[in-house]
C-alpha cells in the first residue's frame, strides 16, 4: 500500500518528498514499523508499506515481483522480524528464515537497485556479561536462537551491502502491539501482587523515540548533504533499569491517573521465572556513536514512559467513548 504524506504533521520537520522519492517500510504493521511509517508521513515522505502475504521478505520471488512493479524507492527500512524470543528456541528455522534470510534478500534487492537499507537489530546479539554499556565494536555472542538469528541477519546485510545502517535497540514498548508496559498495566489492574525479575538490566526504549531517530537518519541519508557513515549504531532509552524497576515505574506513573489493584511488586531472580530462552543479564547499549555522528541522543527512559502512558490513557479514553471503533 502506498501512503501519501499528509501536510498537517506535528513534531517532525518537513522533508520534500518530490525531491527525495518514496521510502519502503517492511514490517509496517508491527509495533515499531507502524510508528516509523507515521513519523515518515508526518515528515512529508511518501511511504510504501508492503505486507504479508503478498510480500514476504523470506520469499525472493514475492520480493522481486514487488520491486519490479513498485515505483523505485529511495530508501528501504526493515522492521520486519520474527520477534517471539521464547518460541524461537523451538521454531528456530522460522526465526532464521525471517531474521537472517529476510534481511539478506532485502540487502540483495537494495544492492541491485542502488538503494540504502536501514535495518533494525537487537541488544540480544550480546551475551550480557560485559558489565558496562555495549559499544558497536564489541564482539557479539548471542545466547539464544532469536539473538543468533538477528546476529546472522546483521552479518548478511554487512556482507552484501555497503550502504547500510544497522540500528540495534532494546526493550521496545509503544502504544501499539503487545509489550511489557501494556502487560504490566493489565496485570496491575487484575492482580494484587506481581513478581518480576530484577537481575536482568537494560534500557527501555519507546518506539516513538526510535522512530524519530530513524526519520532523522532517513532525512540525512536522503538530503545528500555530507558524507554518511554507514555501519552499525546503537539507540535505546537513556538510563538503565531492571524489569522489576521498570514495572514499579509503570505502576507508580499509572497510579497517578487511575486506581490499580496491585499492591506489592516483588523482585525475583530469573531462576524463579524459567523461560525457554535465556536472556542476557546485561543489555545496556552505549549510544555515544549515534550521538556523535547524527546528533541524536535518546531521552531518559522515565520521561518517555510518562509520555507513552499518557498516550495510552488518551487512546483508552477514546475507545471507552466509542467502543465500536
Ligand atoms: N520488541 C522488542 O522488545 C525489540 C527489542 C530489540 C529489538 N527489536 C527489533 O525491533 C524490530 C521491530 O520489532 P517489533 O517489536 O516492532 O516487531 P513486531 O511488532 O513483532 O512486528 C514485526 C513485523 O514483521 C512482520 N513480518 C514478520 N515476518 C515477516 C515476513 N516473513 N515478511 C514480511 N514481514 C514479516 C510482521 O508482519 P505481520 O504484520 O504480517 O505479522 C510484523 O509487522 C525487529 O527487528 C526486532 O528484532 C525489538
Amino acid at each position: 500500500m502506498v501512503l501519501r504524506a499528509s501536510s498537517k504533521s506535528a513534531p517532525y520537520d518537513q522533508a520534500d518528498s518530490s525531491k527525495t522519492g518514496r521510502i519502503v517500510v517492511f514490517g509496517s504493521r508491527g509495533m515499531l514499523g507502524s510508528e516509523i511509517v507515521e513519523g515518515l508521513m508526518a515528515t512529508g515522505f511518501d511511504v510504501d508499506t508492503p505486507v504479508r502475504p503478498e510480500v514476504d521478505i523470506t520469499d525472493v520471488a514475492s520480493l522481486g515481483s514487488f520491486f519490479t512493479k513498485a515505483v523505485p524507492p529511495c530508501l528501504i527500512i526493515n522492521c520486519a522480524a520474527y520477534t517471539a524470543v521464547d518460541k524461537a528456541e523451538s521454531e528456530t528455522g522460522k526465526a532464521f528464515a525471517v531474521n537472517r534470510d529476510g534481511p539478506a534478500n532485502l540487502a540483495d534487492e537494495c544492492r541491485e537497485a542502488g538503494v540504502p537499507l536501514i535495518h533494525i537489530s537487537t541488544d540480544y546479539v550480546f551475551d550480557g556479561k560485559a558489565g558496562r554499556p555495549y559499544r558497536e565494536i564489541d564482539p557479539a555472542g548471542p545466547i539464544g536462537a532469536y539473538g543468533r538469528s538477528k546476529w546472522e541477519g546483521e552479518e548478511a546485510v554487512r556482507s552484501r551491502l555497503i550502504e547500510h545502517m544497522i540500528i540495534r535497540t532494546a526493550w521496545l514498548y509503544g502504544a501499539r502491539g503487545s509489550n511489557f508496559v501494556k502487560t504490566i498495566l493489565r496485570l496491575a489492574r487484575e492482580r494484587e501482587e506481581l513478581k518480576i525479575v530484577d537481575d536482568q538490566f537494560g534500557c527501555p526504549t519507546w518506539t516513538r523515540d526510535l522512530a524519530g531517530c530513524v526519520v532523522q537518519i532517513a532525512r540525512q541519508v536522503l538530503s545528500g548533504c555530507g558524507k554518511i557513515s554507514w555501519g552499525t549504531y546503537h539507540f535505546c532509552g537513556g538510563g538503565v533499569t531492571n524489569w522489576c524497576g521498570f514495572a514499579r515505574s509503570i505502576v507508580e506513573m499509572a497510579r497517578q491517573r487511575e486506581s490499580l489493584k496491585v499492591g506489592e511488586i516483588r523482585p525475583i531472580p530469573s531462576s524463579s521465572y524459567p523461560t525457554p530462552a535465556e536472556r542476557p543479564a546485561w543489555s545496556v547499549l552505549d549510544c555515544g556513536k549515534i550521538e556523535e555522528q547524527f546528533g541524536i541522543s535518546p531521552p531518559p527512559w522515565e520521561e518517555s514512559l510518562a509520555c507513552m502512558l499518557e498516550e495510552l490513557r488518551q487512546i483508552e479514553a477514546r475507545s471507552a467513548l466509542s467502543p465500536g471503533r
